[in-house]
């Protein structure tokens, strides 16, 4: 029988572990979020982020800048909260408007305080096996979710389609880490549904239907990253769950899978302190 990871429970339980630590602590985290311009789905997620880390006992800030704001202040800000001792994690929401270099901004972000885990540092680190300060969130999430039912990874054929900075490189080099082996998938592979059939552990974060019926092998995990509304204003995801979720053995639904653990993953980045 198919079991229906619940994204839900398991970030209802992270977010209680979360909230002890910090209220262990000996300062209160505060989790600075920077959102430019008047993007609804920015707004939504970071209003959320908020809530969410005032719930767990981290103070949380939302700094809002025009969408005209120049590079330089966005990046004079940033250094602002960098030489901040108050503030122990700081966030730029993306994407960012096409006149600012987003890979600028990233890298002004102090290793120590991207709680995001996208400053080249932490990405390198990640890379070459050394641990980084912070793990992406997303990522983090779904390798919480896999350890929380006991899904095996070492070993297992993993296949990761869409190769972002924010899912599918960190996603890789995270399973890898895991001692999986990796197979990364992206728009430019030509025969996507042989490998998706050779997959142990599919994660698909694309952003659009691309895992369909007959494609998955019998007793397969299958993590879905993808949240969209579809047709039919129903929120959605990559997968064609009701087609793909008898061969599985384990299967993700969206909403209620990865979006819960996101948030849940990027809290308990909210509470290190460095
Ligand atoms: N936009 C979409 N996902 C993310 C994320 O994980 N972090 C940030 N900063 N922006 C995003």
């Amino acid at each position: 029988m198919t079991v229906i990871l619940d994204g839900k429970k398991v970030s209802s339980k992270i977010l209680s572990i979360v909230k002890e630590r910090v209220e262990k602590l000996s300062i209160t985290p505060h989790l600075v979020v920077i959102l430019v311009g008047d993007n609804p789905a920015s707004r939504i997620y970071v209003n959320n982020k908020k809530k969410t880390a005032e719930e767990v006992g981290i103070k949380s800030t939302v700094i809002e800048f025009g969408v005209n704001v120049t590079e330089e202040e966005l990046l004079s800000k940033i250094e602002e909260l960098n030489n901040d001792k108050s503030v122990t994690g700081i966030l730029v929401q993306l994407p960012l408007p096409e006149h600012i270099d987003k890979n600028k901004v990233i890298e002004a972000i102090s290793p120590q305080k991207d709680v995001d885990g996208f400053h080249p540092l932490n990405v390198g680190k990640l890379a070459v096996g050394i641990e980084p300060y912070f793990y992406p969130a997303t990522p983090q999430g779904i390798i919480m979710l896999l350890d929380e039912y006991n899904i095996g990874i070492e070993g297992k054929h993993a296949v990761v389609i869409g190769r972002s900075n924010i899912v599918g490189k960190p996603m890789s080099q995270m399973l890898l880490k895991r001692n999986a082996t990796v197979t990364t998938c992206h728009s430019y592979t030509p025969n996507l549904d042989e490998i998706i059939k050779t997959a142990d552990i599919v994660v698909s974060a694309v952003g659009k239907k691309i895992v369909r019926c007959k494609m998955v092998k019998k007793n397969s995990v299958v993590i879905d990253v993808g949240i969209y509304k579809g047709a039919d204003g129903k929120l959605t995801g990559d997968v064609d769950f009701d087609f793909v979720s008898p061969s599985c053995e384990f299967i993700t639904p969206v909403p209620g899978g990865v979006g819960p653990m996101t948030i849940a993953s990027l809290m308990y980045n909210s509470s290190k302190v460095y």
